[in-house]
């Protein structure tokens, strides 16, 4: 018997990186997957590029070839009314909902005082706000199943240590820690454990925003922030956080909620 076999996991960002490996990785353990993304750029000159409807239609082919079924849902996480849609098309196609990661981000940078106020709201908007709703839209239908289930909010080593040069997505991430703690006390009656994980820098296109790397030429001592101790890695995978995922989703960390889990090369130690 699989990990999750029969559970249903509703994953935002599934367009690609991350949010696509941990559909493809949840559904060989026997996940239906409903996967959610916006699929187009949130932001002019955001520097990286953003994933096509294209992206997300490889997410759903990927885990049909595990032999799962997956509905996909083009979207963002600013609209409620698109969250609830989507789960709601989910919880009639598959009878029910059990696993939420909600791993949609993006990461601007700039100083915080040169920052554009629409860069900012941007920011928190889609990365704290956006899965304050993810949760909203989705928690309704895990609680009516009446069987528990487990919720990961993909946080970031910037939700525990600074971030200079994105004081956005460090107050954004920061602000996940406490949603998750708290949503751990309020769902802890029904059974749903609520989890973030906390990567390091993980090879994706938001880790190679050229945005970041004009930032860190320019003001070279934010680098002390962004330096780790494990010599001979140089970013996390996505099967590495995949791998949080999982144990995180299925019933091996039964006992664990209310957590922050660090996978981060050993950034948050220095
Ligand atoms: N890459 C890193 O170094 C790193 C490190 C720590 C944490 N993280 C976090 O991991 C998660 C995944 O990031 P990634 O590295 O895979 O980046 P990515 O840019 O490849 O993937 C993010 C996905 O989220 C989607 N998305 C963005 N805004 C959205 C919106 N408004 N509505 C719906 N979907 C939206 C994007 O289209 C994209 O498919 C994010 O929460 C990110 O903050 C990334």
């Amino acid at each position: 018997m699989a990990l999750l076999d029969n559970r249903v996991a509703f994953i935002t960002g599934a367009a690609r990186s991350q949010g696509r490996n941990h559909a493809v990785r949840l559904a060989r353990e026997g996940a239906d997957i409903i996967a959610f993304d916006i699929c187009a750029p949130v932001f002019d000159d955001i520097g990286y590029p953003a994933p096509t409807p294209a992206d997300l239609e490889e997410t759903a082919r990927l885990v049909r070839a595990e032999g799962r079924e997956i509905i996909t849902a083009i979207g963002d996480v600013r609209d409620q009314s698109a969250l609830q849609a989507a789960v709601d098309a989910g919880v009639e196609r598959f009878g029910r909902l059990d696993i939420v990661v909600a791993n949609a981000a993006v990461s601007i940078w700039n100083r915080f005082w040169e920052m554009p106020e629409e860069e900012w709201t941007t920011t928190i908007d889609i990365n704290l706000n956006g899965v304050w709703r993810t949760l909203t839209a989705a928690v309704p239908a895990i609680i009516a199943g009446g069987r528990g289930g487990s919720v990961i909010v993909v946080s970031s080593v910037h939700g525990i240590k600074a971030s200079p040069g994105a004081a956005g997505y460090a107050a954004a991430k920061h602000g996940l820690a406490g949603l998750t703690k708290t949503a751990a006390i309020e769902l802890g009656e029904y059974g749903i454990r609520v989890n973030s994980i906390h990567p390091g820098v993980v090879d994706t296109p938001m880790s190679r925003s050229s945005r970041a790397a004009e930032i860190l030429s320019q003001y070279p001592r934010y680098a002390d922030s962004y330096r780790w101790p494990l010599a001979g890695l140089n970013r996390c995978s996505v099967d590495d956080v995949s791998e949080a995922v999982l144990h995180l989703a299925s019933d091996r960390s039964r006992a664990v909620t209310g957590s922050q889990m660090v996978l981060d090369l050993g950034l948050t130690a220095i």
